[in-house]
């Protein structure tokens, strides 16, 4: 297992997801954490990540300085090589002339082991202000770059690095290989986290765990809750239940789609409940966005809580909990980060378990979302649920903007649907993260034959991302822009004109809310 010790920056992440690439299990953890808490991990390498803060400044997070010490191989990346600099003797300094954001040519020795294979120059990806000045002793500078000397250091006979750069970043050249010299020639860590291993890891600890215990499942129809839902059912069978809460604002034939299709596929024993119309009904007279929401999520918990007693006895929820949710509730804010024990914890089904009593299963909570999806396909479940775009909670609620009433969501729901149609149809949806239509509540003029219309508005936003994290609106082809703007207006009867966002995030968000 290679430790990854967050400093709070940015490309945290990035790390885990790089090394879990090379099929090596990997936890982003926090800094604070000590050797021995770190050695009950079946520990192969430590990474220390960049980070927002200075080293020299009072209170900048720090390590165990044991492990530095003891033979387990360490990679140090742009504050965390700070960090190995300052811990051991050598000086960081803030120098304006020596800044670098952005790209740099790097010359490396190609000798060391953290280097061989690559080319003696490569450009690599900057983001200091602060670097090396003089280096501890027992060390040697490895790579520069025409600003700084010391853009790589290697201890003389330990395996401690370190790397001013990032090499996590896909700027990087040969950034990959670099990672994977680390993992395989410095710290020989084995490549066995693959996804059937991990199938089977999750099953035997969810029969340990559940016994003869009988699990409930809230299912939205996304991604993460129905691998989840295969996964347990390939665990525990018939003592798996799930429910799902139509709250009425899915897209077009979406919940009965949804039925549908993952009784067929996963043949589990599915509850179907209908809760629209007590949705509409709390939503009445409500448009400030993060009240909506507040109603929704409430609503939610007090039907799943009516709906489950109905059901009978459940001791554990199931959840489709993610690796980023765990991260952010564990280590948010890096440098304030908590140990790992926050991981248990989290919950995003905000309430539940503590109203009910359920103790939690999240049997992705080491995964990301393209992780997800190959577990998915190695449990047989279908590509249409696999490779299906994200979708809020809320739903559309979330799309229309002020009032939620029933009559809008049908007005959406057929924009919508012709918009996700006409992505299918051109080969766009699958090249695309997202793609949404929103309902202004702003009418305008426009004409129709020789009739003066006034009527909504709908926005199309179609985003390319890796996360969620950050987007860039996609540039679709202007005759398919035409296409679905052109049948927007003439087939959905309260719109009359349609916008393109293009917007990237940040510095906007995904949905409009
Ligand atoms: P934003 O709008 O913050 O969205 O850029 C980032 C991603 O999160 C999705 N999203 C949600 N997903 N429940 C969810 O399960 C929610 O309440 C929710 N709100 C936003 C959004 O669709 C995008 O993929």
């Amino acid at each position: 297992m290679i430790a990854i010790l967050d400093y709070g920056s940015q490309y945290s992440q990035l790390i885990a997801r790089r090394i879990r690439e090379c099929n090596v299990y990997c936890e982003l953890l926090s800094h604070d954490l000590d050797l021995e808490k770190l050695k009950e991990k079946n520990l192969e390498g430590i990474i220390l990540s960049g980070g927002p803060s200075s080293v020299y400044e009072e209170g900048a997070p720090s390590m165990d300085k044991a492990i530095l010490e003891s033979g387990v191989p360490v990679l140090g990346i742009c504050y965390g090589m700070q960090l190995i600099v300052h811990l051991l003797g050598g000086k960081v300094e803030q120098e304006s002339e020596k800044r670098e954001y952005g790209t740099s040519t790097l010359t490396c020795d190609n000798d060391t082991p953290l280097f061989v294979h690559l080319p003696e120059e490569l450009t690599a990806w900057m983001s200091h202000g602060d670097s090396c000045s003089k280096l501890p002793e027992n060390f040697i500078q490895i790579a520069e770059t025409s600003s700084i000397p010391h853009a790589a250091i290697m201890h003389k006979s330990k395996p401690v690095y370190g790397v001013q750069f990032h090499p996590e970043v896909t700027h990087t050249d040969f950034g990959m290989d670099i990672i994977k010299n680390f993992i395989f020639n410095i710290c020989e860590a084995k490549p066995d986290w693959t996804m059937s291993h991990y199938i089977e890891q999750e099953i035997n600890e969810i029969r340990s765990l559940v016994g003869s215990e009988n699990v409930l499942l809230g299912l939205s129809g996304g991604v993460d809750s129905t691998t989840v839902a295969a996964l347990m059912h390939r665990a525990i069978g018939d003592q798996l239940t799930c429910m799902f809460i139509d709250q009425g604002f899915m897209r077009k034939d979406e919940a009965k789609h949804i039925v549908t299709e993952i009784s067929k596929y996963l043949k589990i024993r599915l509850v179907h409940i209908d809760a629209s119309a007590i949705f509409f009904e709390r939503l009445k007279g409500v448009s400030d966005p993060e009240e909506k929401r507040k109603i929704i999520g409430n609503e939610f918990i007090t039907t799943f809580e009516r709906e489950s007693r109905k059901l009978g006895d459940y001791k554990f929820l199931a959840q489709g909990t993610l690796y980023p949710d765990v991260i952010e509730s564990a280590v948010a804010g890096g440098t304030q980060a908590k140990t790992a024990v926050t991981i248990k914890t989290h919950h995003n089904v905000g309430g539940l378990p503590e109203k009910m009593n359920f103790k939690l299963i999240e049997p992705l909570r080491f995964l990301f979302k393209d992780e997800v999806r190959k577990l998915a396909l190695e449990l047989g479940v279908h590509n249409d649920l696999v490779f299906r775009h994200p979708f809020p909670g809320p739903g559309l609620a979330i799309r229309i903007l002020g009032e939620v009433t029933e009559s809008k969501v049908k007005t959406l729901q057929l924009a919508d649907h012709i918009l996700i149609e006409e992505l299918r149809r051109s080969g766009w949806y699958d090249k695309s993260w997202q793609a949404l239509a929103v309902l202004l509540p702003v009418k305008t003029v426009g004409v129709m034959g020789d009739m003066r219309t006034y009527a909504w508005t709908c926005a199309i936003r179609v985003v390319s991302s890796d996360d969620a994290m950050t987007a860039i609106w996609t540039r679709l082809p202007y005759e398919l822009l035409d296409r679905i703007s052109t049948r927007i207006v003439n087939e959905v009867p309260d719109i009359n004109r349609v916008v393109y966002d293009i917007t990237s995030k940040p510095p906007g968000t995904i949905e409009w809310e």
